[in-house]
């Protein structure tokens, strides 16, 4: 759009001190040395052995073998580009987060989007959850909002999160099936876990198939705290809507493309940027307080629901466009490192117990996955914010780090750190400590209504691509009493739904079961605090 993103060029300028272009150079060793000869390897005559003492060889040979690290032990698979989010309008009456501080603001980003369970070589097209991972190098560091395309989760809580991987994963046995869900494992886990309702029917409707990265929404999927100066505290949903509208494939595109094109949505989102159809999505909030949160019929901590429009409407406030490709797939794609707990001045997190758990993991499987404690100053994770601190050494660290103080508090340092105060992060307060309990809240136990409600959103045909997902996911699960389970769960959410998928199925519908109970929508009136005009 003409101008040049403002912070583009400050990334571009932060990531130019270790780009490497080597056209026309002389070929060098790690070490710088000269090489002459990359043909031909070190012999003790021209039919004789290699030599131990070829140098040359023995690197070049030794990086190759350490070229792979992990994949990602959920979202191996993903594609990602630079651009920028720009900000509508001051939203510091709400929050003082950086990258909202005023109209027309700009914050660079990196955006990944992925598949969550096949493996770093897998289909694009496979019937899956898409991740959503949005980095923010804003003024105040690093802030990502690590989301989805769908806006509720399988759990309610972290403790279930290896369950629920080890079950959608390939079975151990025998590493089958790539696919994400159309296994015994998968649904005997869902059957027996009926908090994932409702996340079922987005996994087996149009969502869970998209046309394009350019073309699905975003969601944060917890509640979130927003701050501002004074300390005040509002409760948020974050929303990513992409301009080009949603739009997905059906199924039968989707296995086609598969077969055709592994890479359909990488190759999508490349030629897209390269063509300057750069991907545009909006930001929009949800905005509620805790006082309102209290009257909704359902539990703002539970990621098993969203809060629907009619009762928070959604307040645009910012667009973001991608309009950059990387250089370097691995540099940057591969070893960027997105964590839940990385927020900034401004936000905060909620008591969701399965944000809570996302908190301690993503930092915990990078430090395996990225080699040691220090993948932060990878030049795609580094913030362009200042990074002072006493943190030293560690495997593979960059920094030199001058003087003879690292310890805090000195009076020998001068140059040492100091704790920024007010400037800086400072947590929410909770409000007073609770008993230690494991457990969960009574709203939690209801599973089902908007599970319903989701279906009722559906029109006639995305119903009919509901029914066929679950009749095509089901007929390939072995072991009858699965089904059954999941034909018994599908009964409290429609009798249509029920009835359609377990003729398909050839097996009889099972009576409703008793159900938790569900409380109707309350109607709210507008809180005239929240209420932000967009643009
Ligand atoms: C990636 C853990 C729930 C979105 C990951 C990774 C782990 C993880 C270990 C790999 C990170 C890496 O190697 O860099 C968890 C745990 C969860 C959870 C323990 C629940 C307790 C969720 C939820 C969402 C989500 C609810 C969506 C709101 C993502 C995304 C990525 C990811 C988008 C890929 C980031 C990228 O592109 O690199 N998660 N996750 N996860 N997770 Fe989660």
């Amino acid at each position: 759009d003409g101008l040049p993103p403002l912070g583009e060029s400050l990334v571009r300028g932060a990531l130019d001190r270790v780009r490497a272009d080597s056209g026309g150079r002389a070929l060098s060793t790690n070490q710088g040395v000269p090489v002459a000869d990359n043909q031909n390897s070190l012999k003790a005559g021209l039919r004789g052995p290699t030599l131990m003492e070829d140098f040359i060889l023995r690197e070049k040979i030794t990086h190759f073998d350490h070229e792979r690290i992990p994949e990602r032990v959920v979202h191996a698979r993903g594609s990602a580009a630079h651009g920028y989010f720009e900000c509508y309008k001051d939203l510091s009456t709400v929050t003082r987060a950086a990258p909202f501080s005023h109209a027309g603001k700009r914050t660079p980003v990196f955006v990944r989007f992925s598949t969550v369970a096949g493996e770093r070589g897998s289909t694009d097209t496979a019937r899956d959850v898409r991740g959503f991972a949005v980095k923010f190098y804003s003024d105040e560091g690093n802030w990502d909002l690590v989301g989805n395309n769908i806006p509720v989760f399988f759990i309610q809580d972290a403790m279930k999160f290896p369950d629920l991987i080890h079950a959608v994963k390939p079975e151990p046995h025998n590493g089958m099936p790539q696919a994400a869900s159309a296994h015994d494992t998968f649904w005997d886990f869902a059957s027996l876990m009926p908090e994932s309702m409702h996340m079922l029917m987005w996994a087996m409707s149009d969502r869970a198939i998209p046309r394009s990265y350019r073309m699905m929404q975003g969601f944060g999927v917890h509640t979130f705290r927003l701050v501002n100066e004074a300390g005040e505290s509002v409760f948020a949903k974050f929303h990513w809507s992409p301009l080009a509208g949603t739009h997905s494939l059906v199924w039968d595109e989707a296995v086609r493309i598969s077969g055709a094109d592994s890479d359909f949505h990488r190759r999508d989102l490349w030629e897209a940027i390269e063509a300057g159809a750069f991907p545009e999505y909006e930001l929009s909030l949800q905005l509620f307080t805790e006082e309102e949160a209290e009257q909704f019929p359902f539990d703002v901590l539970d990621a098993t629901k969203l809060i629907p429009e009619e009762l928070v409407p959604l307040t645009p406030v910012g667009r973001m466009v991608l309009n950059r490709n990387p250089d370097n797939f691995f540099a940057e794609t591969e070893q960027v490192a997105f964590c839940a707990a990385h927020i900034i001045p401004g936000i905060d997190f909620s008591n969701d117990p399965l944000l809570q758990g996302r908190i301690h993991s993503y930092v915990d499987t990078q430090i395996s996955r990225l080699g040691g404690p220090n993948f932060h100053e990878i030049p795609i994770n580094a913030p362009l914010a200042q990074v002072h601190n006493n943190q030293r050494d560690g495997m593979h660290r960059q920094a030199i780090h001058r003087g003879r103080v690292a310890y805090e508090p000195n009076s020998l340092g001068g140059g040492c750190p100091f704790q920024a105060g007010r400037m800086g992060f400072t947590s929410f307060p909770r409000s007073g400590a609770e008993d230690k309990v494991r457990g969960k809240p009574e709203l939690f136990a209801d599973h089902y209504s908007q599970a319903r409600l989701f279906w009722q959103s559906q029109t006639p045909v995305e119903q009919a691509h509901i029914i066929g997902g679950f009749r095509f996911e089901l007929t390939r699960v072995q072991v009858p009493a699965i089904r059954e389970r999941m034909l018994s769960m599908l009964a409290n959410v429609d009798e249509t739904l029920v009835g359609a998928v377990a003729a398909g199925l050839g097996m009889a519908v099972p009576p409703p079961q008793p159900l938790a109970t569900e409380r109707p929508l309350p109607k709210l009136a507008p809180s005239p605090a929240l209420s932000l005009t967009a643009r």
